[in-house]
């Protein structure tokens, strides 16, 4: 049925693979029709998923394409991101978590496609939406219109990628796995805000894009305009009534939305896979042929790289694989699921067109039947509160509310979106410190306007202006000079000081004392401080350091949004009134110092005196921590629990870890979930009142064995003493199965399939029940009908294993404990790291 044609060939075939490749290089192409993107001459229903590789490390690259492959996915998408390419004009970096080259390369091994997005305007919740710093000063610069400035970066890092791609051989036509690019990123809002310019650089950049030649075909998400032969696609939860812009284009969704972005101060969105399924299957039936989960895998935002809309360290977006790169069960294993059902479908699907026809108020069938006897149906149910019996060609179906069923020979249900047969897991955080981390303290100085470093200057200045986004801080300073005869001095009605600023977080200090910080959020960065401030006779110290939360990615002319401290600034209630600091001349530095001496690097550290044992310096604000410790044994993600601690930036041996922010907790609505209706972000929110986030991911491969280097730097004030290393772990697989759920892998019986991840087995059986068992994974409980010997089976099967299937019904558990009642399996198996000994087999193990 052509699926398989064109994969590359696994990595221990390789020469004689390139050998081939260049054989069959002029017959290898990638073109499209109105059905669907063609490979090597054949039709594909693709699936694929964003994995993009800064997000991860080189080192966890060969496992997340192991897993999106067995996942069933034929494709990785992923955005390239230029400030990480190239942080000085002409200096380009290629190198470790930015090596490109390699990680479309071990796509190719894992035997996946790849989808390049060059952008190079990328969004992403990504530090400046993908522009580095430097490109906001050139000359005449405005950003994604019709500028000659940046339509001239724009082409030299275009040409770059694509050159770099083609010496490589990365294209298919050239033996490589990259089938599709993308130029500019859902500009078609922009567009039409800009009107005339913006349609003149949508037109220059899709020309200009074409003519590179690449030999696969472009796209332009969002862009209802696209220009032949580009093709345009859509992003969004749902896009089944999208349609391309002509009908010789195949329907592509380039974003199916997993989940969505943690920001600081909101609560954790998630997406029950039960939709998702449910919005891809409607738009595979209405003529979709290809889907690309965003994310895949969402992963982390290292150092400084995420966005300056308070987003978050973690980028996991409730992805199928989550941040640590361990499968998010549930929602990976029934999108295989999905995929598995649909790839039966694909004969019929590339072959035919869709007959619909109505089956009740609301539901329908779509059915694909091609001359030469393939046919594949989809029963859809778009009820969200009711479930539905329907007849279709003479036999009766049962439709679960908001769900599609796959009838991949018009007969038999394979698969119903939102009846999960996949496993699912609960995940732990386990300590594994034996000892406390021995933590020593550095307490920052207080930067002042006569330190001999600073920069003086008239007024108050646009923060990224001058700190051209090196550091996170900017010192603003000025000096107040109090006359002795001011009333507040004998009546103690201290003035009151009342800052505006552009964001995104202040710390007030005046005379070396934090007075106050303020911060805004995600909807909203701008900030205002205003409170009485202590001062004395004669001169004070007023320093407010300024601190930006990363730079927009986002918005119409994002590049001219400003930072920092830009008034006005005034001080009330002195004999004359009110002074207007505003313009006054501010003295200013970049940066902190401990940044300047670099402590956070193994080298640097060592450039001051750090203080331990009864002189650790506890809830000070501007503090630096370090402590050392081992790599914990095994190769389980890791994690450093962050509670206790306000805000600031971490460092594993010198590695940007990111920036921590726990003390700011989650607001929002924490609503029930129900998978059924029109699912928005909003919708099923965790954590409200936690931290958005308190667990940060520390990558293995930035680990020595020994004596690594763990820098905090923390501005509020917090206690360093609750910081723990973690190890994510799987703490339970979860199964529940109906008797006579459809068997997608063929067995006479229904099977529960469970499995711990590789390193783990089963070391226990939790809860077993046949019958009628109620609640989900984690909280299980017996129903009013039980079958007595519900445990011996899978007990039998599974205990001491990685893995085990068992059938799911009555002889299976000693006989139906409740004859004329549907009856499920739900069982949860404990995932524990030693297999118990053989004589424990059978038992339960405590
Ligand atoms: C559909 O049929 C099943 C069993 O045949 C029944 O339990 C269910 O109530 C029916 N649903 C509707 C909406 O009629
Ligand atoms: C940046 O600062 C310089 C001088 O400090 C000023 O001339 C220039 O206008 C500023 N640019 C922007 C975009 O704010
Ligand atoms: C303070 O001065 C600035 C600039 O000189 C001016 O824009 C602002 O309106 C003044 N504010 C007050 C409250 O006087
Ligand atoms: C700022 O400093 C300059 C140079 O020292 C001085 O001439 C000027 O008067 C100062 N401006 C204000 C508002 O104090
Ligand atoms: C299941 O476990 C066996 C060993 O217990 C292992 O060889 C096999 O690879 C596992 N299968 C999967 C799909 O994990």
């Amino acid at each position: 049925m052509g699926y398989g044609v064109g994969i590359p060939p696994p990595k221990w075939v390789m020469p004689v693979a390139i050998l081939l490749s260049l054989a069959l290089s002029v017959t290898s192409s990638v073109t499209y029709d109105g059905k669907a993107i063609i490979v090597d001459g054949q039709r594909r229903i693709l699936f694929s998923g964003s994995i993009h590789y800064p997000r991860s490390t080189p080192e966890m690259w060969p496992n997340l394409f192991r897993e999106a492959k067995d996942g069933g996915l034929d494709v990785i998408q992923t955005y390239v991101f230029w400030n990480g390419h190239e942080p000085s004009r002409g200096e380009y970096n290629f190198e470790g978590r930015f090596d490109l080259v390699r990680f479309v390369k071990l796509a190719q091994v894992a035997g996946l496609y790849v989808h390049l997005r060059i952008g190079p305007y990328v969004c992403a919740e990504w530090n400046f939406g993908g522009f580095p710093v430097w490109l906001k000063y050139v000359p005449g610069m405005v950003f994604r219109t019709d500028n000659e400035p940046f339509k001239a970066e724009m082409r030299r890092f275009t040409e770059k990628i694509v050159g770099l791609m083609k010496s490589e051989n990365l294209f298919q036509p050239q033996g490589g796995p990259i089938i599709l690019s993308q130029i500019e990123n859902e500009f078609e809002l922009v567009e039409y805000y800009t009107g005339e310019v913006g349609k003149a650089y949508a037109m220059w950049a899709a020309e200009m894009a074409v003519g590179l030649d690449t030999g696969v075909p472009w796209v332009m998400c969002k862009q209802a305009d696209a220009p032949d032969p580009i093709i345009n696609t859509c992003n969004g939860f749902y896009c089944e009534g999208f349609e391309p812009n002509q009908k010789y284009k195949p329907k592509i969704w380039t974003e199916a939305w997993t989940g969505w972005f943690t920001g600081y101060g909101q609560a954790v969105p998630h997406r029950p896979v039960e939709d998702l399924a449910y919005a891809v299957m409607r738009f595979v039936q209405n003529r979709g042929s290809y889907v690309n989960y965003y994310m895949y895998h969402g992963g982390t935002n290292f150092g400084r790289t995420s966005s300056g809309r308070f987003i978050a360290t973690s980028y996991d977006y409730d992805a199928p694989i989550d941040e640590y790169g361990l499968l998010r069960e549930l929602k990976w294993g029934h999108l295989r699921d999905l995929h598995m059902a649909v790839k039966l479908c694909e004969p019929a699907l590339v072959s035919s067109d869709p007959t619909v026809t109505q089956l009740g108020d609301h539901q329908e069938a779509h059915v694909y039947e091609s001359g030469s006897g393939d046919c594949a149906a989809f029963l859809a149910n778009y009820d969200p509160q009711n479930d539905a019996n329907v007849t279709f060609r003479g036999s009766q179906y049962h439709l679960l509310p908001w769900s599609v069923s796959v009838l991949p020979d018009c007969k038999t249900v394979v698969f119903n979106t939102a009846q999960v047969g996949a496993q699912s897991s609960l995940t732990r955080m386990t300590p594994v410190m034996s000892i406390p981390l021995l933590w020593e303290s550095y307490s920052e100085e207080y930067t002042s306007a006569d330190d001999d470093d600073v920069t003086v200057m008239s007024g108050l200045l646009e923060q990224i202006n001058i700190t051209r986004d090196d550091s996170d801080y900017l010192w603003y300073m000025m000096e107040l000079k109090i006359d002795p005869d001011e009333e507040f001095l004998k009546t103690g009605r201290f003035p009151q000081l009342t800052i505006w600023s552009a964001g995104h977080a202040l710390h007030v200090i005046i005379n070396g004392q934090l007075s106050g910080t303020v911060y805004g959020g995600l909807d909203d960065p701008r900030l205002t401080f205003s409170d009485t401030i202590r001062l004395r006779a004669g001169t004070n110290k007023l320093s407010l350091l300024s601190v930006s939360v990363g730079l927009p990615n986002v918005g119409l002319h994002f590049e001219t949004w400003n930072a920092g401290v830009l008034g006005p600034i005034t001080l009330h209630g002195l004999n004359s009134g009110t002074w207007n600091l505003t313009s006054q001349n501010w003295s200013y530095k970049i940066g902190l110092k401990g940044e300047g001496l670099g402590l956070h690097t193994v080298s640097g550290s060592s450039s001051v005196e750090w203080m331990g044992g009864q002189s650790l310096v506890l809830k000070q604000p501007l503090t630096w921590y370090k402590a050392k410790f081992d790599a914990p044994e095994g190769n389980g993600p890791l994690a450093l629990d962050m509670i206790g601690m306000g805000k600031g930036q971490i460092w594993v041996n010198g590695q940007g870890i990111g920036r921590h922010w726990p003390g700011y907790t989650a607001q929002g609505n924490c609503n029930k979930c129900t998978y059924a209706g029109l699912f928005d972000e909003g919708k099923c929110r965790t954590d409200c009142g936690e931290p958005s986030q308190r667990w940060y991911h520390i990558p293995r491969s930035w680990l020595n064995p020994e004596d690594n280097l763990l820098v905090v730097l923390e501005e509020w004030g917090g206690d360093p003493q609750g910081i723990s290393l973690v190890e994510r772990e799987v703490a339970s697989v979860c199964s529940e199965i109906f008797d006579g759920q459809p068997p997608l892998h063929k067995h006479s019986l229904p099977k529960a399939h469970l499995r711990c991840p590789s390193g783990q087995f089963i070391s226990d059986i939790k809860f077993a029940s046949y019958g009628t068992p109620q609640g989900s994974c984690g909280n299980y409980a017996e129903g009013s009908c039980h079958a007595r010997r519900s445990y011996d089976a899978l007990r039998k099967n599974c205990l001491g294993n990685q893995n085990c299937s068992v059938a799911v019904g009555p002889k299976v558990f000693g006989g139906d404990p409740c004859p004329n009642t549907p009856k499920k399996l739900s069982v949860e198996a404990i995932c524990g790291r030693l297999p118990p000994t053989p004589s424990h087999r059978g038992h339960t193990i405590i």
